[in-house]
């Protein structure tokens, strides 16, 4: 039976402050964390025992959202990494967990629209020894970028490389059949970056001779590794996978919800309010009246809007927005407060997270 490995470790520096408080996998895009969109893909794919690879901020918030996996369909066991020494360092703890059978990697902070389903099918049809995911991209030098010859052959593959040898980028999914590739991890050296790269240990495969296969995905990926990729998967899950309306909270009389836009056991829409979908509206959220929910907005648990409009953005847990005016293209984390206030004297004030980006309007606090 194949088995899936996830990663849920590393530090989310990129991502803070929104990383304060837990691991970036725990990011709810769409209504759900971005490492159950990458689980139920697992689960949808014929796996149903996972490994999760757990780092050092925060596991056991991990623990407790999933716990043994049995709601999802899955069979859960955790196994902690602490310091993130690398990919390869994170699979090679799975070593004794996947014993001889094939498994699937699948980074926890990767989306892909499709699923892999189809890839794992092919995977597990060929003998491969190892079977990786590609992506055309734009810029691939914040990825693992493949390497061909002039035949086209696959050759090989370099971290991050200044000048990239093709378009190609590695997506957070790989597949492997033991004992390869646990051999490969065991020889690596620490990369540049002071990590134990999984990309060096491919390249090991592919200098032995063994067979890497590589299929290209068709339609969208995300490595949700900045507060910009977090909004373009929200975008893109709004659109593709949220395919229908449903309406299981309270929407009272005299307020608006209009188009697919879920609205979970247990949020309030107040009579007044309007929402306009693809939107996500998770359970314990109150949109008060005079508010305003705009395409490709998911607004977190307990969250709590009143007099505010917002559009296309990310509203985490337990938040407030209160007379904000019009919100836009913005990422608000679990717990932050915005609101206009009375007081004197007059201006914007903030306390505002390290790293956090606040762009205001131009004379909007006149
Ligand atoms: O997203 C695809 C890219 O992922 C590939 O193109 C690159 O070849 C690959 O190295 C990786 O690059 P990143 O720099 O984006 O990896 P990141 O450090 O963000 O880690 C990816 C995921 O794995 C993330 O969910 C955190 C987790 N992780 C990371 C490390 C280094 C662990 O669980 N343990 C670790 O030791």
């Amino acid at each position: 039976m194949v088995k899936g490995v996830v990663l849920h470790g590393g530090l989310g520096t990129r991502l803070r402050p929104l990383t304060h408080t837990g691991p970036k996998q725990l990011i709810r895009v769409a209504g759900k964390p971005v490492s159950q969109w990458v689980l139920e893909d697992l689960r949808d794919a014929g796996v149903r025992e996972v490994a999760v690879i757990l780092g050092t901020l925060s596991p056991l918030r991990v623990v407790e959202y999933y716990g043994d996996g049995g709601w999802l369909g899955l069979d859960i066991t955790y196994i902690y990494q602490g310091y993130p020494y690398g990919l390869a360092h994170a699979v090679y703890l799975a070593k004794d967990y996947v014993g001889d059978e094939p498994f699937v990697v699948y980074l926890g902070d990767n989306i892909l629209a499709g699923g892999i389903r189809r890839y794992v099918e092919r995977f597990l049809e060929s003998d491969a020894d190892a079977m990786v995911l590609l992506a055309e991209v734009e810029d691939p030098r914040r990825f693992g970028v493949a390497r061909f010859d002039e035949s086209g052959r696959l050759v090989g593959f370099v971290e991050k490389p200044r000048v990239p040898p093709s378009r190609y980028a590695l997506v957070g999914v790989y597949m492997f059949r033991p004992p390869h590739i646990f051999r490969a991890i065991e020889g690596l050296r620490p990369s540049w970056r002071g990590e134990l790269e999984i990309t060096d240990a491919l390249q090991r495969l592919i200098d032995w001779g063994l067979r890497v296969e590589y299929a290209v995905v068709r339609g969208w990926w995300k490595d949700t590794g900045t507060p910009r990729d977090i909004l373009d998967a929200n975008r893109l899950l709004l659109d593709e996978r949220l395919r229908e309306r449903r309406v299981l909270g309270r929407v009272e009389p005299g307020a608006v919800v209009e188009g697919r836009v879920v609205v979970e056991e247990g949020a309030v829409v107040e009579a007044g309010a309007v929402v306009r979908g693809p939107a996500y509206i998770c359970s314990g959220a109150v949109i008060g009246s005079g508010s305003y929910v705009g395409p490709y907005t998911s607004i977190g648990r307990g969250s709590r809007l009143e007099r505010v409009e917002i559009e296309n953005s990310v509203v985490m847990d337990d938040v407030v927005l209160r007379d904000a005016g019009r919100i836009v293209d913005s990422l608000v984390g679990a717990g932050a407060a915005v609101e206009a206030s009375e007081a004197v004297p007059r201006g914007h004030r903030l306390v505002v997270g390290e790293r956090a980006v606040v762009a205001l309007e131009r004379g909007g606090a006149r």
